[in-house]
């Protein structure tokens, strides 16, 4: 018997989620959920790194759980719970913050960027990659399929592990990130020189297509996409190019097209027509899942039913592990 590789990935549940969650995380985790052993976790205790409304995040929590189950993740195939309601994400936490030196922190590029916009920084965002790290170890995953902002993330994780291995032993599996090969870095529709972010989208209009928006949002932020000055509807890492190539991007992931039948498709065709195809692939993906969305929302408390069990299950298979480090480092357990 081969046992399947074990998967782990994780979304905050702040802002909306939008077309680059989807096509850089979440459109991958649900294809792949038949291959693997998965395990996808609503990150509260990362959300709060950086303050959040208590009323708004518990809605978005719920939102966040909605949104998954109706873009596809399976409750029977894959294990969703909310990071907060398994205790030993912040056991692990504690335990791997005194194997991992303040100075790895300090030279993570998502830290620098988000500290850098702020007055005051807490230490839980300092500390943000090192709950990471447990919340992967925890379950021994093999794969943690994320986007291309991830990837430092994911090199700590290992460096984490490895440390932690050699001073107390062997206990943790060393995982690998799975980045897509397209699609792991959606830009902003507004601005195609930024990566589209639910936090720019929460203050920008035009900066991303949400999951739940309507036929006329995602137009009217498809219509205003930034291009060029020129005409041509290619495929193209030149600067320049960087607003027709994430069009095209965006539409390659979504209709599953290669490359050359896109750029024949569009072969003569102005932005306008292009913007126009773009906004109606992402609206018919959008459609079902709104849908389902919907349909789930009627009934809040099977979801938290939903939750409450995936937790119990998390909670039993981050048991093991948790002992094991709790062992290694010389508690009594
Ligand atoms: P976050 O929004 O930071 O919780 O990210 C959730 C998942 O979506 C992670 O795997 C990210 O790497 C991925 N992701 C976030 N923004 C993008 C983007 N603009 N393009 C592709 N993937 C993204
Ligand atoms: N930091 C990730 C993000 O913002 C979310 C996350 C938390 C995660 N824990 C994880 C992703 C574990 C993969 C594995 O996108």
């Amino acid at each position: 018997m081969t046992t399947r590789k074990i998967v782990f990935s994780g979304i905050q549940p702040t802002g909306d989620f939008h077309i680059g969650n989807y096509i850089g995380a979440v459109k991958r985790w649900v294809a792949e959920q038949d291959l693997y052993d998965n395990i996808f976790c609503i990150v509260d205790l990362h959300a709060i790194t950086l303050y959040q409304d208590p009323n708004v995040l518990r809605g978005k929590i719920r939102q966040a759980a909605a949104v998954l189950l109706a873009c596809g993740i399976d409750p029977q195939k894959s294990l969703l719970f909310v990071q907060s309601h398994v205790p030993a994400h912040a056991e692990l936490a504690w335990i791997l913050n005194c194997v991992t030196p303040i100075g790895w922190l300090e030279r993570m590029t998502q830290y620098k960027d988000k500290s850098a916009k702020l007055e005051s920084v807490s230490t839980g965002l300092l500390d943000y990659p090192v709950l990471m790290a447990a919340d992967i170890l925890l379950y021994q995953a093999d794969c943690v399929p994320v986007g291309e902002d991830q990837k430092q993330h994911i090199e700590l994780t290992r460096d984490v592990a490895q440390r932690f291995n050699t001073l107390y032993g062997e206990t943790f599996v060393l995982p690998e990130g799975t980045i897509p090969k397209v699609g792991a870095r959606i830009m902003g529709f507004d601005d195609p020189t930024v990566k589209m972010s639910k936090s720019i989208a929460s203050d920008q209009k035009h900066h991303a297509v949400g999951l739940l928006d309507s036929p006329d949002q995602v137009w009217a932020v498809l219509k205003r996409a930034t291009t060029d000055s020129g005409k041509e509807i290619v495929f193209s890492n030149e600067p320049g190019k960087a607003g027709v190539n994430n069009l095209l991007t965006v539409y390659q992931v979504l209709t599953g097209q290669t490359q050359t039948e896109i750029e024949k498709h569009f072969q003569g065709k102005l932005y306008g027509q292009l913007k126009r195809e773009v906004a109606d692939v992402i609206i018919e993906t959008l459609k079902p899942i709104q849908e389902r969305y919907n349909a789930l929302m009627q009934d809040p408390n099977a979801l938290d039913g939903i939750l409450q069990r995936a937790a119990e299950q998390a909670a039993t298979r981050a048991a093991p592990t948790l002992r094991k480090a709790k062992l290694n480092v010389g508690f009594v357990v």
